[in-house]
C-alpha cells in the first residue's frame, strides 16, 4: 500500500501517520521531519531548507522532490507520505517516479482554519522521536516529557502565530489544488479531521480496509 496524507498544517497528518505506521506497519516518510533533521545536523540541505521554513514558505520543488524520491528508493515496503506532495509539480514528479505501482490513495484530512490555528499554537514535539502532543487535547503523561521515549518536548520555531498564518496562506495557494488533482482519477478519500484523534484513525482504517477488499475482489475476478 502506498498512501499520501494530505491536509493543511495542523490537520493531524503527523499524528495519524504515527498511529498508522504502528497499526499497519507502513513506513512513515515525513518531508518536514527530514528537513528538520537536516537543519539540526547543519547540512547544506538543512541550511537551504531553514531559510524557507522560518518564513513559512515551501522549500523549492527541485530540492524537495530529490530528497523524497531518494528516501522512497531506500525502502522496500509500503509507505505513507506525510507533507509530500505539496505542489502540482511534486505530485506529477511522484506519479512519474512510480509507474508500476502508483499511489493507491490520497487521504485528505479536512479541518477548519480556526481549529488549525488552535492546534498549532498548542503543539509540542519530542526532540528525539518527533511524536506530536498538544498542551490541551493530547498532553503527555509527564509535563515536558515524551510518553514514547522520555525525550524533551519543544515548540517548533514555525509554530508562532505569524508564521502559522503564512503557512496557511501558502497551503491554500499551492497545496489545496492537489485535492482536485487526486479527485480527478478517483484516488482522493476525505476524512473529517475535526473529530477526535481516535475517531479520525478509525475512519482512516475503515477506508483502508474497504480499499483492501476492493483490491482482493479485483484479483479474484
Ligand atoms: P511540515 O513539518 O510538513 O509541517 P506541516 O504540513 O505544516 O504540518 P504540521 O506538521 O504542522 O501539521 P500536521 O498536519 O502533521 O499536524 P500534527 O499531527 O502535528 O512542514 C514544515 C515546513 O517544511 C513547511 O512549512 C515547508 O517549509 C517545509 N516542507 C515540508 N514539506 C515540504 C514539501 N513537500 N515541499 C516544500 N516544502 C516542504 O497535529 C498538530 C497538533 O494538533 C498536534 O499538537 C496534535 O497533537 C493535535 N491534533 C492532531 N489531531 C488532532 C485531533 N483530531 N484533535 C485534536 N488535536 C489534534
Amino acid at each position: 500500500m502506498r498512501l499520501i496524507l494530505l491536509g493543511a498544517p495542523g490537520s493531524g497528518k503527523g499524528t495519524q501517520a504515527e498511529r498508522l505506521s504502528q497499526s499497519i506497519g507502513l513506513a512513515h516518510i515525513a518531508s518536514g521531519d527530514l528537513f528538520r533533521k537536516a537543519v539540526s545536523e547543519g547540512t547544506e540541505l538543512g541550511k537551504v531548507a531553514k531559510s524557507y521554513m522560518d518564513k513559512g514558505l515551501l522549500v523549492p520543488d527541485e530540492v524537495t522532490i530529490k530528497m523524497i524520491l531518494k528516501r522512497i528508493s531506500e525502502i522496500d515496503q509500503g509507505f505513507m507520505l506525510d507533507g509530500f506532495p505539496r505542489t502540482i509539480e511534486q505530485a506529477q514528479a511522484l506519479d512519474k517516479a512510480l509507474p508500476g505501482h502508483p499511489i493507491d490513495k490520497a487521504i485528505y484530512i479536512s479541518v477548519s482554519e480556526e481549529e488549525l490555528v488552535r492546534r498549532l499554537s498548542g503543539r509540542r514535539i519530542c526532540r528525539e522521536c518527533q511524536a506530536p502532543y498538544h498542551v490541551v487535547s493530547s498532553p503527555p503523561k509527564t509535563p515536558g516529557k515524551c510518553d514514547v521515549c522520555g525525550g524533551e518536548l519543544y515548540q517548533r520555531s514555525d509554530d508562532t502565530e505569524e508564521t502559522v498564518r503564512k503557512r496557511l496562506e501558502v497551503y491554500f495557494a499551492q497545496t489545496a489544488p492537489l485535492i482536485e488533482y487526486y479527485k480527478r482519477d478517483a484516488r482522493l478519500a476525505e476524512v473529517d479531521g475535526q473529530r477526535s484523534i481516535e475517531e479520525v484513525s478509525r475512519d482512516i482504517l475503515s477506508l483502508l480496509s474497504q480499499k483492501k477488499s476492493e483490491y482482493n475482489h479485483q484479483v479474484a475476478e
